[in-house]
This record gives structure tokens, sequence and C-alpha cells, in this order.
């Protein structure tokens, strides 16, 4: 992006690039102002009005004003005070603002809401609202929906729509009514939603829960009797094995389990997206059906053939290669190297991968090697 010109934020000079809002100029200057509605991912919305500056003197939002050459920006007690304002009528659409009782609260340490409250020094509480919402009566496994939490937003609507092309879920009603539906008001499962969690994610208050995430914190505390706290999450970087994307995610354990998946928000393959798989298809990784010691399906001595779908026995890794090796070497010798073929896999890491295109070009000495990252 090339650089267009600058302005001044109290006096520091900033330049900015094409495109750029104040707010995101600022930010990348590492001023810091609060927001609500923004998500770098998306449009500019403009509605929570929380990111207030001066702009040439007048009130206005920077996140929906575009950076031009000369503009002069202030942050004075005026601004401070409309933001701590703004931020508390937006809190009184909660049923609770104070940190208790928040999910994402306590999963997270803080939800994004209630770090902006405390960043502008909101008082809970100081305005007497109602709730808007209701936690809506959605049995899909993966999406908790809570819009007593909502503020309205409606980032959950826009991500759906721009970032997910899905148009799952809109806006209805008007001011404290106001909440987020699915087609005809039904669960998430009988609208074009895929699942993908992205609601979730930009979620600012705790309205939008990862449900299995939930049910498996529940699940450990009930097994140790004793409540998870944020500081105890382990939350550890790693690369979604499913597919060729390599999107970034982070495990997030305690007490030796895995509670669920988050993504890397500023993972360079993905932005923060994952897909359905990605975000919840962990399963695997506890389940008992692993295989965890080499198998060998031997003959049946009186029958001479092998049996069909199962008469596997346990056996030791000198035993198996030991096997394997020899009918490599065997078909090699009768057949040649084109009958070998070797498929390499997403799910595992690149050094293994590479290895076997070593051991497939290189020690068997054909090029019959493929991946399913390909397809
Ligand atoms: Fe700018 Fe909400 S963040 S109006």
């Amino acid at each position: 992006m090339d650089d267009l010109g600058s302005f001044t934020f109290d006096g520091q000079t900033i330049g900015f690039r094409s495109g750029e809002s104040v707010l995101e100029a600022a930010r990348r200057a590492g001023e810091s102002i609060p927001s609500l509605c923004f998500d770098p991912r998306l449009k500019a919305y403009g509605s929570c009005r929380v990111c207030v500056v001066k702009i040439n003197g007048r009130i206005g939002a920077s996140c929906t004003t575009p950076c031009a050459p000369g503009l002069t920006v202030t942050v004075d007690d005026e601004i401070a005070s409309l933001r701590r304002t703004l931020v508390e009528l937006t809190g009184s659409l909660l049923p609770d603002d104070r940190l208790s009782g928040c999910p994402q609260c306590r999963l997270d340490g803080t939800c994004e809401f209630h770090r902006v409250a405390r960043a502008v020094g909101a008082e809970p509480g100081r305005f007497a609202g109602a709730a808007g919402g209701v936690a809506h009566p959605d049995d899909n496994p993966f999406l908790g929906r809570d819009y007593s939490r909502c503020i309205n937003c409606y980032r959950c609507v826009r991500i759906c729509d721009e970032i997910e092309g899905d148009n799952a879920i809109t806006a209805r009603g008007r001011g404290f009514e106001s909440t987020i539906a699915a087609w005809f008001d039904r669960g998430l499962e009988q609208s074009s939603c895929e699942l993908c969690g992205q609601c979730i994610h930009t979620c600012p208050t705790g309205a939008l829960t990862d449900r299995k995430m939930a049910t498996k914190i529940a699940e450990v505390e009930k097994k140790t009797r004793l409540p998870i706290l944020a500081e105890e999450i382990q939350r550890v970087e790693s690369v979604c094995p499913y597919c060729g994307t390599g999107c970034g995610i982070t495990l997030n354990a305690a007490r030796g389990e895995l509670l669920g998946i988050t993504p890397v928000m500023d993972s360079p393959a993905a932005d923060g997206a994952l897909c359905v798989k990605g975000q919840y298809g962990t399963d695997f990784i506890a389940s008992p059906d692993r295989l965890t010691k080499p198998l060998i399906r031997d003959r049946d001595p009186s029958t001479g053939l092998r049996a069909v779908g199962g008469g596997f026995r346990e056996a030791s890794w000198d035993e198996a290669l030991t096997l394997v090796a020899g009918r490599l070497a065997g078909n090699l010798r009768d057949h040649g190297p084109d009958t070998f073929a070797a498929w390499a896999s997403a799910r595992t890491t690149s050094e293994a991968n590479y290895l076997l295109m070593k051991f497939t070009r290189g020690v068997i000495g054909t090029n019959n090697i493929d991946n399913c990252q390909r397809t």
C-alpha cells in the first residue's frame, strides 16, 4: 500500500495508506482508540460510536472517517466522557454488565465489551436499561445463542455475510426488542449456517459462545470437582491438520484434556476464519479407536486366506516393519518400482511428507506420489 499523506493525532504526525480510516491509521501508529462494532476484517459500520474523536474540531466516528491529508484529530476530556457514556448506554442492554456471569469473561479472563468498559472507565449499571433478547432454544451442539447479552453491533450478521457469504442470520426488531435471528427464527441447523463459528469469534460479548467447548468444560469440572479458571487454560498455537490451507488454530487445554479450538486471528492463511471441521472436529484426538500399536492380519493356516474386515493382532514395530520391508522388496524385484504408489497427507507434518517424497523417489524409484492437499 502506498503512503498517501499524513494527518495529526493529538499533535503526532501519522502517515496513512490507501483506503485507511482514521481509526486504522491511528491504531497502526500505536494510538489506542476504543471500539465495539469495529472488526478489521469487516467494512466499517459506525453504529456504536465508541470510537469517537474530534476531527477538525467536530465529533465523529473514527472508524468510518477516511484519512485525508491535513486532518487534525484530537481526543480531549469531552471525548473521553462521551466514550464512557456511550459504553454505559450500550451496557444498559446487558442483563448484568459486571463481570460476573459473562461466559466469555470466564473463558478468556475478559470479553471485548468488558475490556473496553474498563478502558474508558465506564460505571456498571449507571443507566437502567432493558435486556433486548433472550437465550435462543437452538439445540445445535456447537453454537450457544444468548441474545440477552447482545449489544446490537451486528458483527455476527456482517461476518456471516461479508466473510462467509452464508447470510444465515439477520437483525430483527427495533430498540430494546432488537435481536438476531436465523431464517423464520428457527435454529441455525435449519438455516444456511455452516456452523463455522465465525460469529462466536467476532462477538464482543458472551452472546454467542462455543457450546461444544462449554460442554467439555462442564464435563472436566464435574470429573475433577473444581471450576476451571481462565488462568489455568493452556493455549497452544498450531496449524489445523484437516486440509492444505493451514489455518492457524489455538488448542485450549486444561487438566490434561482438550477443551476446544479457537482461531488464531492474525493467521496469514485464514485471517481468523475456520471451517466447521477445523473449529469443532477434535473428537478423534481422544478417540479410543486410534491406533497406538501396529496391527498385522495373518493368514488363516487352514485356508491360507486373510480374514476380511478383522483378524488383526497387535505386533511390535520390529515385526511390522520387517514384514512391510520384505513385501515391498519382493514387489520391487518381481514387478518394478511403478507398482508402488504413495499418498501423502495434510494431517502429517511437512517433514513427514518430505521424507515420504524422498523415500518414494529416492528409495523406491518412482514418481507415483500424490497428496490430498492437491484436491
Ligand atoms: Fe466506530 Fe463502532 S467502532 S462506530
